[in-house]
C-alpha cells in the first residue's frame, strides 16, 4: 500500500505533538516496533508515529488530525487480533488505546458496566463477577485481549454457543469518527429500536468506520453452577453426532469445544494426560442453577454415549477445570509453537456439515501434504482449521489447501470468518462469500464514515477481483 508522503507527516507530528504534547507522540523505529503487529500470521508493519492516547480527548485530536493532514490511522487496542486487523499497512499513525482501562460503571440492577477500549476482558470479567454478574463473550486470549478490539472484531469464544458473541452484549457506544466528532450511539437500556442500529453496526467493522472510546455493555446474573465435562472419542466424526444429540435432548451447553487428534496430541505434549485411545475430545460446560446443571449434565453424558464415547469424565473441582481450559484457552500459542509457520482459520459451517469439513480437511491434507490440525467451537460450527509447515517452499501448497477449504465452507453455506474478522488475512477470499453488490454496498458505508479512505486502510476489501478496489 502507497505510505504518506513525509511532508504530510511532518505537518501531522507537529500538530500531534501541539494537541497532545510530546509525551504521547511515539517515534523511532525501536519505540514504533510494539505497534506493528498482531497475533496473526501476516508481517508486522511500521507506523510513522503511535499515539498513546489517555482520553476520548486524545483520540478526537488524532482523528482531526489525521483529516487534516491527509495521514491514514489504524486503531489498536491489545494487539491480540487474529486477522491483522490493527496492522497499519498503509503506515502513518497507530491510534494506541490500551492505556484506558477504565470500568467506568458497574450498575447491578441495570445490569450493565461502561468501559473503555483498554480494559482487559479477564479484568472485566473478574470486577463483574464480584459483582454476581456475568459477561459471558470470552475469547481464549481473555488475559491479554482488550474490549476495544473485541468489539472492533466482535469476539467470540467457547461460550458463543449460548450466550452469542460480542455484538449481543454491546447496547451503546461513543465513538469518534475521522474529523474528530464525537459520538453516542445505541443505548443504555436493554430493549431499544430507535433509529438504525449503528451500534450493531460499529460492532464488528475492524475499525474501519469509527474508534470507540467507550462501551456500554449488557451483563447477565453470574451462573450458580458450572459444570465442566470433558468426552473422549475414537473417532472425530462422532463428536458431531454427539452435539446433535445433546440438541436433540433440549440441552444448549455454554461451550462444546471439539479437539481432533492432532490437537489432542499438542495438548498431551503440553502436560495434560489424554487417553491415548482418544482421536478426539469435546469439552462440554453446562451452567445454571444446581438441578438445571445436574440434569443436563446427565443429558449431555447420554448424548456422548448414544455416539460412541470411549469415555466422559465430569471435572471433579476447580484445579482441574482449570487445567483443562488452562490447555485448551493455550491451544493457539501451543500449536503456533509446533512449526515455523502457521496459518489458522476460523470458518463456520452450519452444525450439521462439522462432519463434511472435517472429511474436507483430511483431503486437503492427502492433497497437499501440509500437516493439518483441527480444534473449535464445535457447537456453533466454528472450526479453527490450522496449516502448520517448515518448508517456505510449501506455501504454494498451503495456498491450495486454503482455496479447497474455502470453497468447500461456502458451497455447504458456510461463512469465512466466525470470530476473527476478515482483516487482512482472509481481504482477497471475501469475493467467494459476498456478490460485487453486497461488497459495493459495503464500500459505500465506508465511504460515509471515511471518505477519504483514511481509517485502517486495506482491511476487509479485496484489491482484486470483484469488490476491488
Ligand atoms: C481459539 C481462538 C484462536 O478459539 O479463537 O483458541
Ligand atoms: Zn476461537
Amino acid at each position: 500500500m502507497p505510505r504518506p508522503g513525509a511532508a504530510a507527516l511532518d505537518r501531522a507530528k507537529s500538530l500531534l505533538d501541539g494537541a497532545l504534547g510530546p509525551s504521547k507522540v511515539v517515534t523511532g523505529e525501536g519505540a514504533l516496533a510494539a505497534f506493528a503487529g498482531d497475533e496473526s500470521e501476516n508481517d508486522p508493519v511500521l507506523p510513522d508515529i503511535a499515539v498513546v492516547a489517555e482520553s476520548a480527548d486524545d483520540i478526537r485530536a488524532v482523528l482531526r488530525v489525521a483529516s487534516e493532514t491527509g495521514v491514514p490511522v489504524t486503531p489498536r487496542a491489545a494487539g491480540s487480533g487474529k486477522s491483522g486487523g490493527c496492522i497499519p499497512v498503509g503506515g502513518g499513525i497507530v491510534l494506541a488505546t490500551a492505556g484506558m482501562k477504565a470500568i467506568k460503571e458497574i450498575d447491578r440492577n441495570e445490569q450493565i458496566a461502561v468501559v473503555e477500549p483498554g480494559l482487559v476482558l479477564g479484568d472485566l470479567h473478574a470486577a463483574v463477577e464480584a459483582e454476581g454478574l456475568f459477561y459471558p463473550p470470552d475469547a481464549n486470549s481473555l488475559s491479554w485481549c482488550a474490549l476495544g478490539g473485541n468489539v472492533a472484531e466482535n469476539a467470540g469464544g467457547p461460550r458463543a454457543f449460548k450466550y452469542g458473541t460480542t455484538r449481543d452484549y454491546v447496547l451503546g457506544l461513543q465513538v469518534v469518527t475521522m474529523g474528530g466528532e464525537a459520538l453516542s450511539i445505541g443505548r443504555r437500556t436493554k430493549k431499544g429500536v430507535t433509529g438504525y442500529d449503528l451500534t450493531a453496526l460499529l460492532v464488528g467493522s475492524e475499525g474501519t468506520l469509527a474508534v470507540m472510546t467507550e462501551a456500554v455493555l449488557r451483563l447477565v446474573p453470574k451462573p450458580e453452577t458450572v459444570v465442566t465435562l470433558m468426552a473422549l472419542f475414537e473417532d472425530v466424526y462422532a463428536t458431531s453426532r454427539a452435539v446433535a444429540a445433546m440438541l436433540g435432548a433440549r440441552v444448549v451447553p455454554a461451550c462444546v469445544e471439539l479437539l481432533d487428534r492432532a490437537t489432542l496430541d499438542a495438548v498431551r505434549r503440553a502436560g495434560v494426560s489424554v487417553d491415548e485411545r482418544a482421536s478426539a475430545m469435546l469439552i462440554i460446560e453446562v451452567d445454571g442453577a444446581e438441578v438445571t446443571t445436574e440434569l443436563e449434565m446427565e443429558r449431555v453424558g447420554g448424548a456422548c454415549d448414544a455416539a460412541g464415547a470411549l469415555a466422559v469424565l465430569v471435572a471433579q473441582d476447580v484445579a482441574q477445570r482449570d487445567r483443562l481450559w488452562a490447555a485448551r484457552r493455550a491451544l493457539s500459542p501451543t500449536t503456533r509453537a509446533m512449526a515455523k509457520y502457521k496459518v489458522s482459520e476460523d470458518v463456520v459451517v452450519p452444525r450439521a456439515k462439522i462432519g463434511a469439513l472435517l472429511e474436507t480437511v483430511d483431503v486437503i491434507r492427502e492433497t497437499t501434504g501440509v500437516s493439518m490440525l483441527t480444534y473449535g467451537h464445535a457447537g456453533d460450527g466454528n472450526l479453527h482449521v490450522n496449516f502448520l509447515w517448515n518448508d517456505p517452499a510449501q506455501v504454494a501448497d498451503v495456498r491450495v489447501g486454503l482455496d479447497m477449504l474455502f470453497r468447500a465452507v461456502v458451497d455447504c453455506r458456510g461463512t469465512l470468518t466466525g470470530e476473527h474478522g476478515v482483516g487482512l488475512s482472509k481481504a482477497s477470499y471475501l469475493p467467494l462469500e459476498q456478490s460485487r453488490a453486497v461488497i459495493d454496498l459495503q464500500k459505500q458505508l465506508k465511504g460515509v464514515f471515511d471518505p477519504k479512505g483514511l481509517l485502517n486502510p486495506g482491511k476487509i476489501f479485496p484489491r482484486v477481483g470483484h469488490g476491488g478496489c
